[in-house]
């Protein structure tokens, strides 16, 4: 069991985290920070602790306006942020418009880990998420291995799904990968996924999977639609916590995540959604996949889309 999970932003996605860690019994503590008035960490924590005894699970929830409930985490899971919302005429903003608003959060946040919870791993779902990653990464100047972007489980989730139910067989029987960024350039990766182990197509037909890999990178806006208030908020958390188990329990389980590269995928000091091997120290590996020409080229433009992100990132100080 964990000692103490630290989540920061108690929204949507904040707290479908804190009730999945109670329902698992994954740590004995968790601290969570929300500068939402009047205490509404406070009240989310309430909350869920009364329903602990009808869990049967006991565990310690404490939350706060301020960040020292964050002090000894083993880890950090950042939610704080402004999700995409449907506009009165129905579009919505992509991640990248959120990036001026989120950012100045992401600082705020980076502070807060820094000052209590230096050591702890932090796995980032705020959006655009690849430049949230990379900016709390720059300001906590932590060990790469210890800090990573939740993008690549959920896409590939979404995927699989996709896959699964076109193919009319169990979501069990689906291995996908979806690499890159998480915005539309995301590339799904067909010549990696199958099913029971056999390629993909021999279940699927290609206009069909052609359909599935654009809903794929297009399905985080789809819900956002449907929702008409927020973003998909339980597939993510569900997904973060994919990777704390994978980290918590020494797995050793490959899973895509927005990875800190130091030149594996011809990028250098970048954030990027790539398989990597997750234990006890965070990310152990980065795990090379071959690419077909065209998912090379794929990647490549999704690559210039994070760097654009970035560089503009960086202009802000
Ligand atoms: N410190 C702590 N919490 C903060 C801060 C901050 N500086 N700024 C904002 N928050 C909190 C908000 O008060 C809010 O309760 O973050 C929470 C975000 O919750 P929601 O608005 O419900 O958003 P959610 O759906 O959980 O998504 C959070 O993850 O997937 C991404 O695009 C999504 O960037 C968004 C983030």
């Amino acid at each position: 069991m964990i000692n103490k999970i630290g989540i920061v932003g108690g929204g949507n996605i904040g707290g479908v985290l804190v009730s999945e860690i109670v329902s698992r019994r994954l740590a004995r503590n968790i601290g969570l920070v929300d500068i939402a008035p009047p205490e509404f960490a406070k009240g989310k924590c309430l909350d869920i602790a009364e329903a602990t005894p009808v869990y049967g699970r006991d565990i310690n929830l404490e939350g706060s306006k301020t960040y020292e409930v964050l002090e000894g985490a083993d880890f950090v899971i950042n939610t704080a942020g402004v999700p995409r919302k449907a506009k009165p005429d129905g579009s919505f903003p992509s991640r990248e418009e959120l990036l001026a608003t989120n950012l100045k959060i992401t600082d705020f946040v980076a502070a807060g880990i820094k000052k209590y919870a230096p050591n702890a791993f932090v796995i980032s779902i705020a959006n655009p998420l690849d430049a949230i990653v990379y900016r709390l990464f720059k300001k906590l100047r932590c060990k790469p291995n210890r800090i990573m972007g939740m993008a690549g489980v959920l896409d590939s989730s979404r995927y699989k799904y996709f896959v699964a139910e076109e193919a009319n067989v169990s979501v069990e029987n689906v291995e996908a990968v979806v690499l890159g960024g998480h915005g539309d350039t995301m590339v799904p990766i067909r010549s990696a996924c199958r099913i029971y182990g056999l390629p993909v197509d021999q279940f699927v037909n290609k206009t069909a999977l052609a359909k599935i890999e654009k809903r794929t990178r297009a399905a985080g806006g789809e819900v956002v639609g449907l929702l008409g208030s927020g973003s998909a908020f339980v597939s993510p958390a569900i997904s973060a916590l994919e990777m704390v188990e994978a980290i918590a329990f020494d797995k050793r389980k490959i899973v895509p995540v927005a990875a800190h590269l130091k030149g594996e995928y011809g990028v250098k000091g970048l954030f990027l959604g790539v398989p990597v091997i997750l234990g006890k120290n965070g990310i152990e590996e980065i795990v090379k996949i071959k690419l077909t020409p065209d998912e090379k080229k794929a990647l490549r433009v999704s690559i210039n889309a994070v760097k654009k992100t970035c560089a503009a990132v960086d202009k802000v100080r």
